[in-house]
């Protein structure tokens, strides 16, 4: 058969979520009832003055191209934004706006990582890390959070893994899938390790850092002399419930920007231009509904961890952020993918697979909590009478 792909295409990865999603809707098709705890995204609708502001904003000409990198008014509230919350000084100039925040990982990894560098990132983590990394030909190097550690990252291990070939180190917290949390020391670590390295770059992705549950988010381009190495990703679709608006963002130093913006202007041209204005008033607007929704899911944290606690072989950590859990179920003796797909096939309850987030994801499981307390009670009940009927030598091992 005659070749017709590129090769590169063998290289790059996937996000599990989307195909397990398509499973659930086709069982869904056949008349089944299936209780969604795969996908990352808030349940909730975007606000109000929001969605108005977009709706504004078509109205009144918001229609066509916009600058590459952003529309003024945007940029300039990010970087309001950004200096207010992670307490640094950045400049409009310094950000790039993009469709969502999956795009800055994808344009900073081909704008700055050759073949054969290294990249560091958390594993289990958020897949197109790996993916990406391995696209552009480079080193991915697991930075393994365990269990052990609260789903943080260890502190000795990370700095034996930075090399002379690293040149990205890819961190996220609150994380998805653990909803690990890293620590100003674990941030303190990686800042000291690379303080005399020009040549090491951090990518800080921090989708979640308003969805936290103990304590304040810690980002590590606020320690002293770090912002001008890191890339700070942050965006709209979580804390505003806003993934379908596709609208995120990253603060970077200047040349970088430039560089993210070419790629911006070879694939999307810009962001779509009525959004930005909507991400002008999430911003500005009232944060009362974005504030709600962490209470909520904050209550439903306590639900689903409880009742994950109480069926017997599973254990489960309270995560310290994002809206996601990641239950051990080792004692099963189960691939985490078989018992993925056996509780979406004879519970009815979609999750995904530990190793759906990298190799060091076997043994757990994740759901997601971003649905309403009636369907994770529901699901948890489905899933723990399931877990009885498991055969005696499933549940060896
Ligand atoms: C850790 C992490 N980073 C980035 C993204 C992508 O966000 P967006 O929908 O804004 O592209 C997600 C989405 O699930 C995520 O979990």
């Amino acid at each position: 058969m005659t070749r017709v792909f590129a090769d590169r295409m063998n290289k790059l990865g996937t996000e599990t979520a989307f195909e397990v999603l398509a499973k659930a809707k086709a069982l869904e098709k056949q008349g089944r009832d299936i209780v969604h705890l795969e996908i990352g995204e808030p349940d909730f609708d975007t606000p109000s003055n929001i969605k108005e502001a977009a709706v504004k904003a078509m109205q009144s000409g918001y229609t066509h191209y916009v600058p590459a990198a952003g529309i003024p008014e945007l940029r300039q509230a990010i970087a309001e934004y950004l200096s207010k919350s992670r307490g640094i000084p950045v400049d409009p100039d310094e950000v790039v706006v993009t469709p969502g925040a999956k795009p800055i990982i994808f344009f900073s990894i081909l704008a700055l990582v050759e073949p054969g560098d290294e990249v560091m990132y958390p594993n289990p983590g958020f897949p197109i890390y790996e993916s990406m990394v391995n696209f552009v030909g480079a080193k991915p190097v697991p930075m393994p959070l365990k269990e052990e550690n609260d789903f943080s990252i260890d502190d000795e291990d990370t700095a034996a893994k930075i090399t002379k070939k690293t040149k990205l180190i890819i961190l996220n917290s609150p994380e998805n899938p653990t909803g690990g949390v890293l620590s100003k020391g674990n941030l303190e670590n990686i800042a000291d390790r690379i303080k005399n390295r020009d040549d090491v770059f951090v990518l800080t992705d921090e989708v979640y850092s308003q969805i936290i549950y103990e304590g304040r988010h810690q980002s590590i381009a606020s320690l002293p002399d770090m912002k001008e190495k890191t890339i700070l990703l942050d965006g709209f679709s979580k804390t505003y419930a806003m993934t379908g608006w596709r609208l995120g963002y990253a603060a970077m130093q200047k040349d970088l920007a430039q560089k993210v913006t070419q790629l911006m202007i070879n694939s999307n041209s810009c962001t779509t231009a009525f959004n930005q204005m909507a991400g002008v008033e999430a911003l500005h607007g009232s944060q009362t509904e974005p504030k709600k929704m962490v209470e909520e899911f904050r209550k439903r944290r306590e639900v689903i961890v409880s009742g994950l606690n109480k069926i017997k072989g599973i254990t489960c950590k309270k995560p310290h952020g994002a809206f996601y859990v990641f239950p051990n179920i080792k004692s099963f003796g189960m691939e985490s993918k078989k018992l993925a797909d056996l509780i979406l096939q004879n519970a009815g309850v979609a999750v995904l697979s530990g190793t759906a987030f990298g190799a060091y994801g076997e043994g757990y499981l994740r759901l997601s909590f971003a649905n309403s307390v009636p369907n994770i009670e529901k699901a948890i009940k489905r899933i723990s009478d399931t877990m009885k009927e498991l055969k005696p030598q499933a549940r060896a091992a």
